[in-house]
């Protein structure tokens, strides 16, 4: 196997609270073992489209601090292709690359595979996105802060509910999986949540109501994930409740992109210098196509095909523990 003796390190995908932590911790580790490194914008299409920079050590002077992501991201179509593959490749020739750290979620982490095997890289991965849904890794970079920023937004929102003795549905993302909705309403104290991995979802708003939440509680929280089904999510559900239950007030909130932004807590920032440190630490010892992950508090290195399209179960002790505690 040849040596390494350059990096390039990539966001992509939708960006996550911790990421400059991780470009930070990536390029310092680098840096320290003696290795040259490359920030390469805009994710994949930057790769493609030779949008790549030589990084020192003070190119990613304080930015552990700041959400967003100092690469910028992307999801690029082209990337998807052999054609932009091949170009990503021979950009990576051209500078000399002769590894690459991606840090984004499961699609991302997809086209890290891709490229992996067609061009025979190593590659590592780090587990970047808010919505938790990578397998093997108990946390993802950005998880932690995006539930913090539900819990902020919840308990505001419960004010207002409980003035009002309203039922609120609030969304919140996570795109297939309801990691962010359920340990958000736990925080909160929700009476519900409506996530994915449970169904039938409507079903579950109505027995809250039948089941005669009022009885005991003003006001009514409960959070769902986002969904593309147009009768799902916030809106849809809440559309149903009203026409179904026209005495009942309800209300509807979707989170949206500020789930996305702000500082990173210390968990994330944490998680995201071990696991960028990790990276390189990975990549000089040979290891490829890994995902740096966390498993009770130990760093793991997941195969890429162990780590994505997998089913990454919810704990269904966290479902009992906020339906025992929402009484
Ligand atoms: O994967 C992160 C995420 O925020 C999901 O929770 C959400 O479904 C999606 O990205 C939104 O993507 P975009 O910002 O491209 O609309």
């Amino acid at each position: 196997m040849a040596e390494i003796k350059s990096v390039g390190i990539l966001t992509s995908g939708g960006d996550a609270p911790g990421m400059n932590a991780a470009i930070r911790a990536v390029t310092r580790a680098a840096i320290f073992s003696g290795l040259r490194v490359f920030g390469i914008y805009r994710g994949y299409q930057g790769l493609i489209e030779d949008h790549i920079e030589e990084f020192k050590t003070q190119s990613v002077s304080n930015i552990i601090s700041r959400g967003g992501t100092i690469l910028k991201t992307a999801r690029s179509k082209d990337f998807k292709t052999p054609e932009g593959r091949k170009l990503a490749y021979e950009n990576m020739q051209k500078h000399g690359i002769d590894a690459l750290v991606v840090i984004g979620g499961d699609g991302s982490i997809t086209g890290a595979s891709y490229l992996a095997k067609e061009y025979d890289l190593p590659i590592v991965g780090l587990p970047g996105t808010i919505d938790n849904d990578l397998a093997g890794t108990d946390a993802t970079i950005g998880y932690d802060t995006a539930m913090n920023t539900i819990m902020e937004c919840v308990d505001k929102i419960r004010d207002t509910a409980t003035s009002h003795a309203r039922l609120f549905i609030v969304e919140v993302m996570g795109r297939d999986a309801g990691f962010l909705a359920l340990n958000g309403a736990i925080a909160t104290g929700c009476e519900d949540v409506i996530i994915p991995e449970e169904k039938p979802q409507y079903e579950q708003l109505k027995e809250l109501v039948a089941n005669g939440f009022r009885k005991s509680k003003s006001s009514a929280m409960v959070l769902v994930t986002e969904s593309k089904d147009e009768n799902g999510g916030a809106l849809g559900l809440a559309r149903k409740m009203k026409e179904e239950f026209p005495d009942y007030d309800v209300r509807y909130t979707v989170l949206g992109h500020l789930q996305r932004g702000g500082s990173p807590t210390a968990a994330d920032r944490i998680l995201a210098s071990r696991t960028g440190y990790a990276a390189i630490e990975a990549l000089l010892q040979g290891q490829r196509n890994v995902l740096i992950g966390i498993h009770n508090d130990h760093i793991v290195n997941i195969p890429f095909a162990k780590a994505i399209h997998q089913e990454k179960p919810i704990d269904p002790e966290l479902l009992t523990v906020l339906r025992v505690l929402s009484i």
